[in-house]
């Protein structure tokens, strides 16, 4: 376990660092290109204010959201990212056990190194059999009987909507990577929802297809082969936010991918308030990108988001720490979350107004 206390999401960045392979570092930490929007999507929560009230005599806080069927104790949720492997041996079993005993999201990357089943199994574990109500998310394959595969594996798992990632019609261009050479994972880290699918029982990334060919037909497709609720992530464009509502998808995930997709995007949160405008709640939005304080959570919520993710503070208590990193990381989001809202003289998520914001 981690030598001394760590105060702040921020922290668990550098314990992580200290543990970390710096190859598998800057494979976590970096971003495309000049990662011009990694440090943008923090710097914008920076350089938005808090304006709280007062004397409101409110009720202490509560957090619990409902999204999509699920409810969870924090609209915080986790981000799908993927190879928790290399952070931790005990990978994404680690990572479902801390998210399931916190109340919260989890959303189970298909490029995960544990099979979803085994993850659904080991949250089920540690709440006495109940469900864990975990999502899970998918790179639309242009090979659409693997598509349809993951998305039978991922139901029969259990799992209880489906976040499809449509930023990455290519892989964003990481030159840490490049600079690194890590193009290839080590042997034991394998995609292991991969295997057995499509008469293959190869766990190899490079089965996976990031295509441009993919669009709102193969959303439509998916829409046929699932009644699990279908967000979209990777929506920046309020056009496309348009569209996705009209396609009648049940979620958008404001994102931009942490930055590792296409560089010089704006910060989500800037983003935000167009797509919150063009979707007048019709949908619940989500977003992420840059979220690493309680403060960071308010500000989403009063911009017009239902819940918000977590990317990489989530991989780094991992490395940190294992299920007790990610646990310590889910405990800080919520004690400051809790502490934001007080301040701010509001009882739950839902009384986040607009007003409590005053942008640059
Ligand atoms: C990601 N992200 C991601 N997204 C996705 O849809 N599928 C994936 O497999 C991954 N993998 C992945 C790996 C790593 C190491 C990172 C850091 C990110 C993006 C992720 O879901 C999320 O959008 C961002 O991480 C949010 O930004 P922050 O919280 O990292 O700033």
């Amino acid at each position: 376990s981690t030598e001394r206390p760590l105060f702040a999401i921020r922290e668990f960045e550098r314990a992580a660092r200290d543990r970390l392979d710096p190859v598998h570092h800057d494979y976590f930490a970096g971003g495309a290109q000049d990662e011009h929007t990694v440090r943008a999507n923090e710097s914008a929560f920076a350089a938005i204010n808090l304006v709280p009230r007062v004397l409101r005599g409110a009720e202490p806080p509560s957090l619990e959201v409902n999204l999509l069927g699920c409810s969870a104790t924090m609209p915080v949720l986790l981000a799908p990212t993927a190879f928790h492997r290399l952070a931790h041996p005990e990978a994404e079993l680690a990572t479902a056990r801390a998210a399931a005993a916190a109340g919260v999201i989890m959303t189970v990357a298909m490029l995960s190194t544990v099979a979803v089943e085994r993850i659904a199994e080991e949250a089920r574990a540690v709440l006495g059999g109940a469900d864990p109500g975990l999502w899970f998310q998918l790179y639309p394959q242009p090979d659409e009987e693997l598509t349809r595969a993951l998305v039978r594996r991922a139901e029969s798992a259990g799992c209880r909507a489906l976040v499809v990632t449509v930023d990455s019609a290519a892989l964003g261009r990481h030159e840490r990577n490049d600079r690194n050479d890590f193009h290839q994972l080590p042997d034991h880290v394998q995609c292991e929802n991969l295997r057995g699918l499509g008469g293959s029982d190869s766990g190899d990334v490079r089965r996976v297809t990031l295509s441009p060919e993919i669009s709102w037909r193969h959303i439509e497709k998916l829409r046929e082969m699932t009644r699990m609720p279908i967000v979209l992530k990777g929506v920046l464009h309020p056009a496309d936010a348009r569209l996705a509502v009209e396609g009648g998808v049940d979620a958008i995930f404001v994102s931009n991918h942490g930055g590792r997709q296409l560089d010089t995007t704006p910060a989500s949160i800037t983003q935000l308030p167009l797509l919150a405008e063009e979707v007048g709640g019709r949908v619940p939005l989500l977003l992420d990108g840059g979220v690493r304080r309680g403060t960071d959570v308010v500000k989403a919520l009063a911009l017009g988001a239902d819940a918000v993710a977590l990317g990489r503070p989530i991989v780094w208590g991992l490395a940190a720490d294992g299920a007790d990193g990610v646990a310590k990381v889910l405990g800080l989001m919520r004690s400051e979350l809790d502490n934001a809202l007080a301040l701010c003289g509001v009882a739950t998520p839902k009384e986040i107004t607009r007003d409590l914001v005053s942008l640059p």
